[in-house]
This record gives structure tokens, C-alpha cells and sequence, in this order.
């Protein structure tokens, strides 16, 4: 079962509401090089690559090669091209790679639209060499209090709590011959203001599978929460302007 379906529309909002600006990203930078150990010309596969955000900032921050695959042709028409990036059409279960060539796997905010993880995990071990890590930034069920998300919307847990846990997560690439390296929330600067969320809330709506869960009334009960406080006019604390998702990293 896809969650989304990311037509033309809803990628466009995707791109304008959901990618995170690169100067937000700087955890997940250091993150991700402590466990990729990139060196230059490696390859990567991002998998359920999007619009292609983490393709490119992989590409610029350790001059790796990434193949992104992506399923949706609305997103894939928005990866931007250049040398360095590979647009493949697949999808987790079916990768359109060799076997054994591959130097780390990316999936980020993927593992609750994949139907099949377990086939997901084989095929990713198929095209990995050994040893290689897959990395998996996302939200999982019951591992969410870090999530900005929650704290505006608390519904959304209910949708939240139906994704893949870190449990499932790992049981998955178990059968797949993958152990459970590491495990660390890692941080994202993505809002100067509160305001500028309030600004943001209809067009991820359309764009986020957590927003599109709730209804009309727990959408607007949310919105005046934040028009509340962006009217109360307090200076957010870190806690308001930061959102943290799990980096899961297996071997
Ligand atoms: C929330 S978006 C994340 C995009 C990108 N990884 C990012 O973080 O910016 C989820 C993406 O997963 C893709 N997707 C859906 N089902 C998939 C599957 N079975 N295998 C791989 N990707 C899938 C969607 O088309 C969509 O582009």
C-alpha cells in the first residue's frame, strides 16, 4: 500500500513546503558522514529519491555518485539533472541495478510507503556490496516526540503509530542478512519563525502523508494553535524551530 500518491500536485508542494533548506541540514551532514565514510566517487543509492534534495546534498557535501531511484514520475521530473545523479525509475522491491556494485543505500521518509520492507531489504542487499550501510532517516511508530509535527498536530500519531517501528524496521533487514549498527534522533533547522509554519501548513497539507491524515477538524484545530502562538508573539525556543527524525543505520 502507497500512502501517497505523488502526482504532479502534490509534488510541487513537496518541493516548495517539504524540502528542507540546506543550511538546516547541517546534523544530518556530520550524521550521515560519521557512518557513510564517504569517499570520493562512491556510489549511492537513494531510494524513493523524491525531488531529489538529498541526492544533490549528498553530491555536494561528499562528491559521491547517487542513483536516485524514484517511482512517482511527477517527482522524478523535479531531480535536478547533472552529472553526478543517476534518475532511475524502481522502487524498493525492484531496483533497476547490478548486483553487488553498490557502496551505501539512502532512504529518507520511504520505509512507511514501501508495501513489501522484507522485499525491499533483499533487493537492497542484492545491490549492495558487503559491508555496505543502509541509511534510514525517518519517523517510526511510537519514536515521535522530537517531531514538530506532534507537538502542533498531536493527531497525527495516529497515522504515526501505523509506520514501521524500529523493531519492524530491523526485523525486516534481519531477514535480509542486515544487523542494526547504529541508532541516533538527528536534528533539522528548517523554520526562522513560527509564523513562517502557519505560512507553511496549507501547502503541507497537500504535500505531507501526516498532515493529509487528519481531518478538516484536527487540521484547524492545530492552525489556530499556531495562530495563537504566533499572535502571543513569545520567541520560539529551539524546541519550536527544530524537528528530529531517527537516523537507523544497518550493515
Ligand atoms: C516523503 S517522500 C521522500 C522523498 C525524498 N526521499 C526526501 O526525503 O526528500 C517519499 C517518496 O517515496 C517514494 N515511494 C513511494 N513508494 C515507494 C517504494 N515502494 N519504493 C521507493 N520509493 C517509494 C514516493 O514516490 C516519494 O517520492
Amino acid at each position: 500500500m502507497t500512502r501517497t500518491t505523488y502526482d504532479d500536485v502534490t509534488a510541487a508542494s513537496f518541493k516548495a513546503a517539504r524540502e528542507v533548506p540546506r543550511d538546516g541540514l547541517g546534523a544530518w551532514e556530520e550524521a550521515v558522514r560519521r557512518h557513510l565514510n564517504p569517499v570520493r566517487g562512491m556510489t549511492v543509492v537513494d531510494i524513493g529519491a523524491g525531488t531529489g534534495a538529498f541526492a544533490t546534498a549528498f553530491c555536494d557535501w561528499y562528491a559521491v555518485k547517487v542513483m536516485a531511484v524514484e517511482p512517482s514520475a511527477a517527482m522524478r521530473a523535479l531531480i535536478p539533472r547533472r552529472t553526478d545523479i543517476e534518475v532511475l525509475e524502481g522502487h524498493g522491491a525492484s531496483l533497476p541495478l547490478p548486483d553487488v556494485g553498490v557502496d551505501a543505500a539512502w532512504l529518507s521518509t520511504v520505509t512507511h510507503h514501501v508495501p513489501d520492507l522484507v522485499a525491499a531489504a533483499r533487493e537492497i542487499r542484492r545491490v549492495l556490496r558487503p559491508g555496505a550501510p543502509v541509511l534510514i532517516r525517518n519517523a517510526f511508530a511510537g519514536r515521535y516526540d522530537r517531531l514538530r509535527i506532534v507537538r502542533w498536530f498531536p493527531e497525527t500519531a495516529r497515522l504515526l503509530d501505523t509506520y514501521p517501528s524500529v523493531e519492524d524496521t530491523c526485523e525486516a533487514f534481519a531477514a535480509a542478512g542486515f544487523a542494526p549498527d547504529a541508532l541516533e534522533p538527528v536534528p533539522q533547522a528548517d523554520l526562522k519563525s513560527l509564523a513562517e509554519l502557519l505560512d507553511r501548513v496549507d501547502v503541507l497539507r497537500t504535500a505531507d502523508t501526516l498532515m493529509r491524515s487528519l481531518t478538516d477538524e484536527e487540521f484547524a484545530r492545530g492552525k489556530e494553535r499556531l495562530r495563537e502562538a504566533v499572535l502571543a508573539g513569545g520567541v520560539p525556543g529551539d524546541a519550536d524551530l527544530t524537528s528530529s527524525l531517527d537516523l537507523l543505520v544497518l550493515r
